[in-house]
């Protein structure tokens, strides 16, 4: 790889980065197990394996000193009650950070650490969120009809570790309740493990 140094731009409306190297379709059938109704789950998938998100990614090599930055695009739906979602992580090298803009939509950026402490934070335009070393995350859509759209940046060296949360899930759900939408604790999680 080149380098040297490089520019993209975002156009609007779609903000697909206009140089990419990779992108990634996750469909419903990546999720298994992380939606809360798993009949609703299993009714949908029957009839469509839906695609939840999409991300583009900048290629740099996976090294510390690199900056691995990209679009993750999460559509509009729901599971039941609960709004489409990426599946989440853990970075591999936990002491490492992500920072993301929100461009486009809105929702919910749902993160905890292995301490148990939990913070759900609104993503609106312009809304620029500081996921701290050892925090996972995962990006909620709550609009009905517009994609949740958000830039990101995070050391090389990261990884991710999807394992953990594949097996606990986050503890808190983001859910259309009776009085809209509700950050609702999350009845099956459980830790690795046990
Ligand atoms: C990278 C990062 C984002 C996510 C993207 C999709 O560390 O946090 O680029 O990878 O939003 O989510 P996941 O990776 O959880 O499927
Ligand atoms: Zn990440």
């Amino acid at each position: 790889m080149e380098n040297f140094p490089f520019a993209f731009i975002l156009p609007t409306p779609s903000l697909i980065p206009s140089a990419h190297d990779n992108h990634i379709e996750r469909r419903l059938s990546a999720l298994r197990g992380q939606f809360s109704d798993q009949a609703a789950y299993e009714r949908i998938l029957a009839q469509e394996d839906t695609l939840l998100y999409e991300v583009y990614e900048i290629q740099r090599p996976h090294e510390s000193g690199e900056l691995l930055t990209g679009i993750s695009i999460v559509h509009p739906g729901k599971v039941g009650s609960e709004f489409f979602m990426t599946k989440g992580h853990f970075h591999a090298v936990l002491d490492t950070a992500e920072v993301y803009l929100c461009m486009k939509g809105e929702g919910f950026m749902v993160m905890e650490n292995p301490q148990g402490e939990c913070r759900v934070e609104k993503l609106a335009p312009g809304e620029v969120l500081y996921v701290p070393p050892r925090w996972a995350h995962r990006s909620v859509c709550t609009a009905r009809l517009e994609d949740l759209v958000t830039f990101f940046i995070y050391p090389g060296h990261s990884g991710h570790d999807y394992g953990t949360i594949e097996q606990q899930g986050f503890r808190k759900l983001v859910v259309e309740g009776e009085a809209g939408i509700e950050i609702i604790d999350n009845p099956r999680w459980s830790k690795k493990g046990s």
